[in-house]
C-alpha cells in the first residue's frame, strides 16, 4: 500500500439548471429594479430548477462531471457527502439519492447541514476520514434547490438566491489541490438570522404554516451583511495561521457568493485587491453550499489557478456558521 502523504482534489465539476431568472423578470414579479438588485448585490441572473428537478439531480450531474475530470468512475468512489439544506426529502439523505442516480454502489453516503458553509465543513470532514483510512476516494458536493424554499413575494430575499451544484473528488495523494489547513466555527445564538421556521420538528408543516409562508427562507439581511464581512476576514486569517502562511501568499480567494458588496468590503478588511476575490455572483446569485465548488471549478476553467498556487476557500451562512480551507494547487 502506498504511503499517505496528503489529501487533495483530483477533479472538479458543476451543474446548473438551464432556466435563467433575470433581474428584468423580477421587475414583473415584485416591486424592484435591475438597478437596485445590481447595485445592492451584484446579481444579474440566477438559475432555477425545472419542475421535475431536485437537489440530488443537480448534484448527481456535478458529481459525474467531477469524476470524469478525475479520470474515475462512480464505482471507484467509497464516500459520497452532500452539503445541502434544501434536501430532496427530510429522510433519506440527498447523498443516498445521488448514490443511486450515479451508481456509486461501493460508497457510504450522508449529508452535511451547515447552510452556505456546508461544502467547507464537508471538505474538512472528508480530509479527516481519508487521513484516518476510513475511505480513499470521496466525492464532496455542495448542492441546493434554493428556489423551492424561496418566497417569490418577498423582494428582500427572492432576488438573491439561485439553484446549482458543484462537486470535487477528494483523494489521498491527489496530484493537486493539496488541503493544507482548515478552520470552522459556529454561533447558534444567531440561529434566527437565516431560518426556515416551519417544516421541522419545532413547527411541523400544517395548513397554517403554509398560509403564513413559514416554509420559506427568512433572513435578517442587514445583520448578516455586517457579520459576513468580519467573519470572512477572520476565517481566512485563522486558516492561514494554521498552515504558517500569510495573506500575501494567497494567489486567489474563492469566497461564498452572497453579495458582491460583501466581497469588496471583505477584501478591504483583508488588505488585498478586490481582483483577488473570485466572483461569479452576477450569473448564479447565492446558491448557498454550491457557491464555493462552482466558483472553484470556474476559476480553474478560466485558467486563474496554476500549479503550487495558494488558494483560500471561505464561506459563512445560516447557523450561523463559517469556515475556511487553504489549498495548495
Ligand atoms: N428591490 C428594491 N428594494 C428592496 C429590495 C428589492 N429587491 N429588497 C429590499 N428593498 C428595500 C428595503 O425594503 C429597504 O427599504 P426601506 O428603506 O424603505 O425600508 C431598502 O431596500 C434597503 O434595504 P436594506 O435591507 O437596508 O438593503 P441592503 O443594502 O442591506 O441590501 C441585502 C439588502 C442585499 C439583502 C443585503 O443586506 C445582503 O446581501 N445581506 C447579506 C445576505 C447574505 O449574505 N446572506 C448569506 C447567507 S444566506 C444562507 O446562508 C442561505
Amino acid at each position: 500500500m502506498s504511503k499517505l502523504h496528503h489529501v487533495g482534489i483530483a477533479g472538479v465539476g458543476i451543474y446548473v439548471p438551464e432556466r435563467r431568472l433575470t433581474n428584468a423578470d423580477f421587475e414583473t414579479m415584485v416591486d424592484t429594479s435591475d438597478e437596485w438588485i445590481t447595485s445592492r448585490s451584484g446579481i444579474k441572473e440566477r438559475r432555477i430548477c425545472a419542475p421535475d428537478e431536485a437537489t440530488s439531480d443537480l448534484a448527481a450531474k456535478a458529481a459525474l462531471r467531477a469524476l470524469d475530470n478525475a479520470g474515475l468512475t462512480p464505482k471507484d468512489v467509497d464516500a459520497l457527502i452532500c452539503a445541502t439544506f434544501t434536501s430532496d426529502n427530510q429522510c433519506p439523505s440527498t447523498a443516498c439519492h445521488i448514490q443511486a442516480k450515479i451508481g456509486a454502489k461501493n460508497a457510504f453516503a450522508f449529508d452535511i447541514s451547515a447552510a452556505c458553509s456546508g461544502f467547507l465543513y464537508a471538505l474538512t470532514i472528508v480530509k479527516g476520514l481519508i487521513l484516518d483510512g476510513v475511505c480513499k476516494t470521496a466525492v464532496v458536493m455542495g448542492a441546493e434547490a434554493m428556489s423551492r424554499f424561496t418566497d417569490y413575494k418577498d423582494r428582500a430575499t427572492c432576488v438573491l438566491f439561485g439553484d446549482g451544484a458543484g462537486a470535487v473528488v477528494v483523494q489521498a495523494n491527489a496530484p493537486h489541490g493539496r488541503i493544507l489547513s482548515e478552520y470552522m466555527g459556529a454561533d447558534g445564538t444567531m440561529a434566527d438570522q437565516i431560518i426556515i421556521p416551519a417544516g421541522g420538528s419545532r413547527l411541523p408543516a400544517s395548513h397554517e404554516t403554509i398560509d403564513q409562508g413559514k416554509h420559506f427562507i427568512k433572513m435578517e439581511g442587514n445583520e448578516v451583511f455586517k457579520f459576513a464581512i468580519r467573519i470572512l476576514a477572520h476565517s481566512v486569517e485563522q486558516a492561514l495561521k494554521r498552515c504558517g502562511r500569510s495573506i500575501e501568499d494567497l494567489k486567489l480567494i474563492i469566497p461564498h457568493q452572497a453579495n458582491y458588496r460583501i466581497l469588496e468590503a471583505a477584501a478591504r478588511k483583508m488588505g488585498i485587491p478586490t481582483e483577488k476575490m473570485f466572483n461569479n455572483i452576477a450569473y448564479y446569485g447565492n446558491t448557498s453550499a454550491a457557491t464555493v465548488p462552482i466558483a472553484l471549478t470556474e476559476a480553474l476553467q478560466q485558467g486563474l489557478i496554476h500549479n503550487k498556487d495558494l488558494i483560500g476557500l471561505v464561506a459563512f451562512g445560516g447557523g450561523l456558521t463559517w469556515g475556511s480551507v487553504i489549498i495548495e494547487w
